[in-house]
């Protein structure tokens, strides 16, 4: 029994998830403070919650719902993506949060074999996604060395170059793990290239209202794009499970193939879960604003604790939930770092190695309570102190 012969090389040789490692390390570290996961604090709208207590016995809730989402609920979207991301000319495909979202469009456009392009530090889920379905010729293209922004030069170049050409580019905006921000004009600069090379551009933005210091989101469409969004960090909805595409409506063929995958994964995103969607969104994206607008106190308390590893070495963090830091030249054994800080300051964050940059952590700062995160800054400041004066004592 065991034997590795009996299973997918496409699946073991995807890598391991660092979150299932990271909970593990958690598990075992009793007190440990997480500034690992990327979560939020918050519950879902409270009166979106009491709405869908008394749903339960509905009849229609324990059956199967359309594959593409229920209707009450794609009209919403419909709305939503025409009004605030201005996109008019999207279909909407309602999924089982934006990681299946993420996997489903991979399925419908990269065939075993295709090359895709990522930029580093990138998103290690869309990552393994590729693995898994045998997308394996993944090349990673670097973000600028200040600000972290995709290489759009780099990319050009490749697109140019590669034979085959690419069939797809992904983007994380604003960023997993760098919450880097990408601007129009480079989104749009990034769209270009793809369009020009006859490429699909996959732009996941789960972190859509997560934007600090005046900062705006913005999406694109075109032919050629494919947007994701998520219901889990905006509304506190991790674990109902819903997220969405919006897709070209004008590309023949495309929504079958959608329909295809999805209906032999989830068949439909859960039927209760989408009716809290909708009832979050009746609350407004203000009720999410709301949210967001105090996690600029936590992203302070982390920059603050980061300061030890020095001037230039935390990146990002305009958008999202997350802040990106270089540790020391010879720690480039990020799992033992974190590890080390687990173990000996009872505080997790998540190596950068998963994301493609060994010798780098990502910290969340959407988890925790102020009043947590307070006590997590002084544990991270006080192991990043020691790390750089004694090392991993
Ligand atoms: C960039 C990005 N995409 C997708 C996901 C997964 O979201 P969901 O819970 O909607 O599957 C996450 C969660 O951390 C994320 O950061």
């Amino acid at each position: 029994m065991g034997s590795y012969g009996m299973l997918a090389r496409r699946a073991v040789s995807t890598e391991a998830p660092v979150m299932v490692q990271i909970q593990e390390l958690l598990r075992g570290i009793k007190g440990a403070i997480s500034l690992a996961q990327g979560v939020v604090y918050w519950q879902p709208p409270k009166p979106a919650l009491e709405k869908v207590k008394e749903l339960v016995w509905e009849p229609s809730i324990s059956r199967y719902g359309a594959d593409e989402g229920l209707p009450e609920l794609r009209e919403a979207l419909t709305k939503k993506l025409r009004e605030e991301n201005k996109l008019t000319k999207s279909s909407v495909m309602v999924t089982a949060g934006a990681n299946q979202a993420f996997v489903n469009i991979v399925l419908a456009l990269c065939d075993a074999g295709d090359s895709v392009v990522m930029f580093a530090p990138y998103y290690f889920n869309a990552y393994m996604s590729f693995q898994m379905t045998g997308v394996t010729d993944i090349l990673v293209g670097p973000g600028d060395p200040k600000t972290l922004h995709p290489d759009a030069d780099w990319l050009e170049r490749t697109l140019r170059e590669t034979k085959p050409t690419p069939k797809l580019v992904t983007v994380v905006n604003p960023g997993n793990p760098s919450g880097t921000y990408i601007p129009e004009p480079l989104l749009k600069k990034i769209s270009d290239i793809c369009k020009d090379a006859g490429c699909w551009l996959v732009v996941d933005n789960t972190y859509e209202y997560f934007m600090y210091d005046g900062l705006k989101h913005s999406c694109i469409e075109g032919n050629h794009i494919v947007n994701i969004f998520s219901f889990s960090k905006a509304y506190g909805m991790m674990g109902w499970r819903v997220g969405y595409i919006a897709f070209p409506m004008e590309v023949e063929g495309l929504a079958p193939q959608l329909l295809k995958i999805q209906d032999n994964i989830p068949i439909c995103a859960s039927i209760i879960s989408q009716r809290l969607a909708l009832h979050s969104m009746e609350e407004g994206s203000q009720w999410v604003t709301n949210q967001v607008k105090d996690l600029v106190k936590n992203r302070q308390l982390l920059v603050d604790a980061l300061s030890p590893l020095g001037e230039g070495s935390v990146k990002g963090g305009e958008g999202a939930i997350y802040l990106w830091a270089k540790l020391p030249e010879n720690f480039i054994d990020d799992f033992e770092v974190v590890r080390w800080l687990a173990k000996k300051h009872g505080v997790v964050l998540i190596p950068g190695t998963p994301c493609g940059c060994p010798g780098h952590v990502r910290i969340s700062f959407g988890g925790l309570v102020e009043k947590d995160c307070i006590l997590a800054s002084q544990r991270l400041k006080r192991g990043l102190e020691e790390l750089v004066k004694d090392g991993m004592l």
